[in-house]
């Protein structure tokens, strides 16, 4: 294969199946390692000669907005990079597009996109327990094709659908929850929240209009205090559950 100094893996996982999926991915390579979580990571850096991870999920139809503020920040010169855009068996919207068009204007060469399912962090019933064994060898699948091509040095360039203008970013009228009889104000959720939307004084309470329902606070609950609900969390559990009825599989564009 070519020479890479190292392996760099990027990720915005707020309930770690995205970092999980990149890991799968990062196993074929052996090479040395750095994470850069985005869910801290908020620098400008440029990535040179080391192959590039990076993996994003979908929230409504796009990347997510805080994602994508820090992706922009992040460049290559040419730099290979594999692709992963994860989401939870509902549809992935045009955020295939946007993350593409947002990597090669980066200046990343992308060498190959694999679409992965993983349980919906906000419906735990949808693609519940995925990615699966089933996913993890279609994973695996890709990651060799990736190989094949970079061993080959095939140069093409790819290209992936989607509609423009992008739709508005969404936040739903679902709320996020904290049991104050279970919190024992450790704090880990307001230090992890991305968008600073737990004060250190209340820790039960959320600012809903700075929260984007990302899930990071109720994944880093150490005592499961936070959860989603609210009057209309039912209703729209119950549409994202009609929306999703058939398996969604792993997708390669290579
Ligand atoms: C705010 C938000 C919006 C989401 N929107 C979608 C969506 O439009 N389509 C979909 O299939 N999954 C959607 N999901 C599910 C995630 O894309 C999916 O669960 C993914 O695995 C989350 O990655 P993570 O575990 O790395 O956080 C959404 C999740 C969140 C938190
Ligand atoms: S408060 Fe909202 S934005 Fe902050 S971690 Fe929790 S779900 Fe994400
Ligand atoms: S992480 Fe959980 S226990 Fe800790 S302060 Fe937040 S809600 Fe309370």
């Amino acid at each position: 294969m070519m020479n890479f100094e190292k392996l760099s893996k990027i990720y915005f996982s707020p309930s770690g199946t995205t970092e999980k999926i990149v890991n799968e991915v990062a196993k074929n390579f052996n090479m040395n390692r750095e994470n850069y979580d985005l869910l801290s990571f908020d620098e400008s850096k440029t990535f040179t000669d080391e192959l590039v991870i990076i993996g994003i999920p979908v929230f409504d139809g796009r990347i997510p907005k805080l994602a994508c503020k820090r992706l922009s920040k992040i460049k290559g010169t040419d730099t290979k990079a594999i692709v992963v855009l994860n989401y939870g068996n509902i549809n992935y919207g045009d955020a295939l597009l946007e993350l593409v068009e947002l990597l090669k204007e980066n200046d990343f060469h992308i060498v190959g996109v694999a679409t992965t399912v993983s349980q919906h962090s906000q419906f735990n019933e949808v693609g519940s327990n995925r990615p699966d064994a089933s996913d993890m060898e279609r994973i695996n699948e890709f990651s060799r094709k990736v190989i094949e091509k970079l061993n080959s040095n095939t140069q093409n360039e790819i290209f992936v659908s989607g509609y423009k203008p992008f739709p508005d970013y969404k936040t739903p009228d679902f709320s996020v929850l904290c049991d104050e009889n279970l919190c024992i104000e450790c704090m880990d959720c307001v230090y992890t929240c991305p968008e600073e939307a737990i004060s250190e004084l209340t820790p039960t309470e959320t600012n809903l209009d700075d929260c984007t329902r990302c899930t990071t606070c109720i994944n880093v609950c150490p005592e499961n205090a936070r959860s989603f609900g609210g009057d209309t969390y039912q209703s729209e559990l119950e549409n994202a559950i009609s929306n999703s009825l058939e398996r969604n599989e792993v997708e390669f564009f290579l």
